[in-house]
């Protein structure tokens, strides 16, 4: 109800200035009874992905808390799921600012946040204290520093520490701003990667006594050919679960308009019709071998819907939260 207002205020301030204000507040609340002021009362519809039971198909999409400082306040907006991350094994304070940009008419964010982040190990104490009902899945990544030759090591060590917190774990491979990263998406480095992730799960699941399901996202960017090789090591590797899409460096849509040129990915409507074409495809080459986790522009119930008969069987939002706030999630829930 009062998003409108809020969103005004926020709009006139720098965007990661507008997020850090607002995390301010959330984190003062999350997990206290003042939570009340965020909670909303969303239906049950409850989903089986990947061997766990969603509450509800619509989750907040990994890079709003990337730390998991908000999670029980953000969890009180009615998520079926939260994604945490993307967390790598060292903190590291990402890109010189300004680094996020908002193109108010086209409804779109371009970042180049560069995985700021405070650690895996610091996102671990938070989660331990967390008291979210939903799913928690945590995205991880690889430092800056770190080679890209030497990348899996990093996912490795984050698996370690955050397997017994996790719901799911998300591998993300196709952030544009880490150099480097978007190439663990193909040929032998993806299955070279893949091999030792699903190598780790098995000896963590041993350990542990539980099954953590892995999921992989990917970028928007891929050619139809790549999407078909991806798609194929996914399932030769018993991957559990793909994530479609992160953003994308492709700026067709926004052209001309305020900060198009700036680098980074770009998120919201403008990616919306590639998001769900690339849902689409990967749903025909994966024939339901695995989930989808369909993820890019959604804004509105109606694009929920595309995303779920593009073939997903579960959605995220990031940008669409911001422009519209917490009353699209009630409405996507209600109505889907
Ligand atoms: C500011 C910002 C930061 C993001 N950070 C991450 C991240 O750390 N890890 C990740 O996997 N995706 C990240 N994303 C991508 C989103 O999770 C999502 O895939 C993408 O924005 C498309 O969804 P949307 O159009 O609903 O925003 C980020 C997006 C934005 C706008």
């Amino acid at each position: 109800m009062f998003y409108p207002l809020i969103r005004q205020a926020l709009f006139q301030l720098d965007p990661e200035r507008a997020h850090e204000l607002t995390f301010q507040q959330l984190r003062r609340i999350s997990g206290t009874p003042f939570e009340f002021l965020v909670r909303q009362s969303v239906p049950a519809k409850t989903v089986n992905c990947m061997g766990i039971t969603f509450k509800n198909p619509l989750g907040l999409a990994a890079g709003l808390d990337k730390d998991g400082d908000c999670i029980d306040a953000l969890g009180a907006m009615g998520f079926g799921f939260i994604e945490v991350g993307t967390v790598t094994p060292r903190p590291q304070p990402g890109n010189d600012k300004p680094r996020l940009f908002r193109l108010v008419e086209a409804e779109g964010l371009i970042n180049r946040m560069g995985f700021n982040n405070k650690g895996v190990d610091y996102l671990v104490e938070n989660v331990k204290k967390s008291h979210f009902g939903g799913v928690l899945g945590i995205n991880i990544g690889k430092n800056k520093a770190t080679p890209v030759e030497q990348g899996k090591d990093d996912y490795l060590t984050c698996m370690d520490k955050i397997y017994p917190y996790a719901g799911y774990i998300a591998i993300n491979i196709s952030s544009p701003n880490t150099p480097g990263l978007r190439t663990l998406q193909f040929g032998e480095a993806l299955d070279d990667l893949l091999l030792a992730i699903k190598n780790k799960q098995a000896e963590l699941q041993k350990y542990h006594h539980k099954y953590v399901p892995v999921a992989v996202k990917i970028a928007p960017d891929l050619t139809d050919e790549e999407l078909a090789q991806v798609a194929d090591s996914l399932v030769r590797h018993n991957i559990d679960g793909v994530i479609a899409t992160n953003t994308t460096t492709d700026r067709h849509l926004v052209r001309g308009l305020n900060h198009c040129g700036q680098t980074g990915g770009l998120s919201g409507r403008p990616l919306q019709a590639r998001s769900t074409e690339v849902i689409r495809r990967l749903s025909r080459e994966l024939k339901g071998k695995l989930p989808i986790i369909g993820v890019g522009g959604i804004d509105s119930l109606v694009a929920a819907r595309e995303k779920m008969d593009a073939g997903a069987a579960l959605i995220q939002i990031y940008s669409g939260f911001i422009f519209h706030g917490p009353r699209l999630i009630k409405d996507i829930i209600t109505h889907i």
